[in-house]
């Protein structure tokens, strides 16, 4: 097991994590089926994400949450949704690294998916 350090670790955890997603039963039909994502787009502003947010080197420049509401409008995105993603990123995770940043990449990641959760579902009560 590696310690997760550089940005190609990064790029192998974020492939292994949507190859993951794209075909889970309880949330991988928002990428394909709701938000039809391209994935060539998408994976490259994810390694961004995780560069940004793990390793302070600042090549993702966007708004994580915005892009979340126009998703939440068509099908609810709801808390368990977002347990199940951090279910998924823990386990990719635990299977491919180890140490201090493995371990803020879980903790990050919780972080944001509570707070994704509650945003989502307090705008579906306005
Ligand atoms: C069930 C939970 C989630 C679903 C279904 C979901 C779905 C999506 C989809 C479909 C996109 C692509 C939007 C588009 O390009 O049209 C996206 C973008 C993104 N997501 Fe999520 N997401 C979830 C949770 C999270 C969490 C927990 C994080 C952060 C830890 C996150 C971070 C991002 C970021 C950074 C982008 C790119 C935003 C940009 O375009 O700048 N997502 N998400």
């Amino acid at each position: 097991m590696k310690k997760l350090e550089t940005r190609a670790d990064i790029e192998e955890l974020v492939n292994k994590f949507y190859d993951k997603v794209g075909t889970d039963e309880t949330i991988g039909f928002f990428f394909n089926d709701v938000a039809k994502v391209d994935w060539s787009q998408h994976l490259p502003k994810m390694y961004s994400f995780w560069e940004t947010l793990l390793f302070g080197q600042i090549s993702y420049k966007g708004n994580p949450m915005a892009v979340h509401f126009p998703i939440n409008s068509k099908v609810a995105l709801e808390k368990h949704h977002f347990a199940h993603w951090v279910k998924l990123w823990t386990q990719t995770i635990e299977e491919n690294f180890t140490g201090e940043m493995a371990e803020t990449a879980i903790y990050k990641a919780t972080n944001i998916a509570n707070l994704m959760g509650h945003k989502m579902e307090m705008a579906r009560r306005l």
